[in-house]
């Protein structure tokens, strides 16, 4: 592309954005700051009855540390960690362990995950323990003779459907290079909530008895997730893990060798042979994380980091930002329709981005810098206009040069000395595989559904992968997770994250923008409703009560397909440093997600 048709282009780009900041009917919502004490700001707006928030739930705030985690059981392992004198690594192995036994349904051995890390000094590392294809898959491993998807040969179900599991491996690598307590410490909790039992809670009650006809199919030596034949679990009683246990204390003793190696390995194999699966000792001995440098980018005044791909999330997140940037947000206000309009279009166009480039960098090379370009970014840009909402049909993935499921688990941390994780850590679908490795206690991941299983078809969660994340030997497959970490003028401002499939990076972008632009506290950023755009399906869903009748009215107007759903989008459980350095911790209402203080 030569120079002149550059400078054309920005000044085109640059005349768009003047004009089409003067849109129509902004909507007047804002949100202004109460009298002091009153703790949450206001939301005013033309339906008095409107609130912007799922619920609300009390801030919680710490001066030597901050654990969030989707089990108050796990929250506290983390807490206790640091108070022994762990560092923020130390508590997130620790809690990630204790996840494992107390959050089955996405808390994991079997599966993996991605760590972003920003010590105290503001050096950022990311690890990248992301499932590996087996070495026996194949590009159409799920397709029949005639290239169609085979009939009872789901990716997401059974045996065939796991790859090789990241977690230990990845945990190990953390805190072999960063924890300060020993990892016989870091493993105890967990050992001791699986061997003594921990106190079920309803929504993990209800998980499991939800789980019980798959978990029949794919286990016939019955597994103690389920509680009898005919029996349901309730809140409150006990679930003992004693093969998971066993498992663990490998893992304390012996560090990888204890899951890639000797017994636990052994069960998995069989259990793979069982099913039909094809993970094979090759795979377990090939297996290891990955430090990766972090995706890093600016919005405004604020440093955002992010990870990178195998994982969409950080060039995604990184683009979105770009896209809203030029506006006025804060003016316009939260959810008016001029803010979700630029938020929506942005989400367009990054998702068709996501589909047509991203997949694993060792494979094939992600254009990682032309993405985040600018100049492409005022290109991808061009066809926005207030008055109509573009069509998917015509966003393509942008011209220079997957797949996921709502179950997952983030967690943040932070220490006393300002170092801080953010870790995103999935199975994929709830209880991943539905496989349970027989002997060991611990379930594997259907994480080969979020490769592109036929390219350009879109898999049961609606995202359309292609070729940059189809099948092959070894490689990783492409995710949504988007752990984040926010720096303010040199220092820690925000730690960011969630599970939800396809609508991590959206969550994320939103409570971003709740902090950054709408001046929201930690938990209200948390608690405010969310929507989600992905390209295609082309429609936009949203939390029940996330608009009011008159911004839908004038959204519905410019083409925009809008649907309430029952069903919530994100469990973010997010740190905000306040100016004073106190913590504070916004864990999602929308589930068991608990902050613990320190
Ligand atoms: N399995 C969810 C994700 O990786 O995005």
């Amino acid at each position: 592309m030569n120079s002149k048709y550059l400078l054309t282009l920005s000044i085109c780009f640059l005349g768009l954005v003047a004009c089409k900041t003067t849109q129509p009917n902004s909507q007047n919502t804002t949100l202004q700051k109460p009298a002091e004490n009153q703790g949450f700001y206001q939301f005013t707006n033309e339906d008095p009855n409107a609130s912007p928030f799922f619920a609300k739930k009390a801030s919680v705030y710490g001066k030597n540390g901050m654990i969030i985690a989707t089990h108050p059981v796990a929250s506290q392992v983390g807490a206790d960690i640091l108070k022994q004198g762990g560092n923020a690594i130390d508590a997130a192995v620790s809690t990630q362990f204790a996840l494992a036994v107390v959050h089955p349904a996405a808390g994991n051995i079997g599966g993996g995950g991605f760590l972003v890390y920003r010590d105290k000094n503001g050096q950022s590392y990311t690890l990248d323990y992301r499932e590996k294809a087996p070495e026996n898959a194949s590009r159409d491993m799920y397709l029949d003779e005639n290239k169609n998807i085979k009939a009872g040969q789901p990716s997401w179900l059974g045996h065939l459907a796991s790859g090789t599991p990241g977690s230990v491996d990845g945990l190990e690598q953390a805190h072999k290079r960063f924890g300060k307590l020993s990892w016989k410490q870091v493993l105890q909790p967990a050992i001791d909530l699986a061997e003594n039992g921990v106190k079920l809670t309803a929504r993990e009650a209800r998980g499991l008895n939800n789980v019980k006809a798959d978990l029949l199919k794919y286990n016939p030596t019955k597994t103690y997730f389920m509680k009898t034949d005919t029996a349901k679990w309730k809140e409150g009683e006990i679930l003992i893990q004693k093969d998971l246990a066993k498992t663990l204390r490998l893992i304390q003793e012996q560090g990888r060798k204890g899951f890639y190696e000797g017994e636990t390995a052994k069960l998995l194999l069989a259990e793979m042979k069982r099913g039909g699966g094809i993970i094979t000792q090759k795979d377990l001995d090939n297996y290891h994380a990955v430090w990766r440098e972090a995706v890093i980018g600016n919005y405004k005044n604020l440093k955002v980091i992010s990870m990178p791909p195998p994982s969409s999330g950080g060039i995604a997140l990184l683009q979105l930002l770009k896209f809203v940037e030029p506006y006025p947000l804060q003016k316009w206000g939260w959810h008016s329709d001029s803010t979700t309009q630029v938020m929506i279009e942005a989400e367009r166009r990054v998702y068709a981005d996501r589909s047509k480039w991203l997949g694993d960098p060792d494979f094939a090379k992600v254009p990682q810098k032309e993405l985040l370009d600018a100049e492409y970014l005022k290109k991808r840009w061009q066809d926005f206009q207030f008055a109509q909402a573009t069509d998917s049909k015509i966003v393509k993935g942008g011209d220079i040069i997957g797949y996921e499921s709502p179950e997952t688990t983030h967690s943040s941390f932070v220490d006393k000395e300002g170092n801080a994780v953010s870790i995103t850590t999935t199975l994929n679908g709830s209880y991943g595989s539905k496989v349970v490795v027989d002997g060991a206690g611990f379930l594997m991941n259907d994480e080969m559904d979020d490769f592109s299983i036929k390219p350009g078809v879109p898999n049961v969660y609606g995202l359309i992968g292609n070729e940059a994340n189809a099948i092959a030997a070894n490689k990783r497959m492409l995710s949504s997770m988007t752990p984040t970490i926010v720096e303010k003028d040199g220092k820690l401002m925000m730690v960011l994250g969630t599970p939800g499939g396809s609508t991590i990076i959206t969550s994320v972008f939103q409570v971003f923008l709740n902090v950054a632009e709408h001046q929201m506290s930690m938990q209200q950023a948390v608690d405010a409703l969310r929507f989600h755009h992905q390209w295609m399906p082309d429609r936009t869903t949203f939390e029940e009560g996330a608009f009011t009748e008159k911004t839908l009215i004038r959204m519905r107007e410019r083409g925009y397909k809008l649907d309430s759903q029952k069903n919530t989008i994100g469990r973010m459980d997010c740190i905000l440093v306040l100016p004073d350095g106190t913590y504070e911790g916004g864990a999602d209402v929308r589930a068991d997600d608990t902050a613990v203080g320190y």
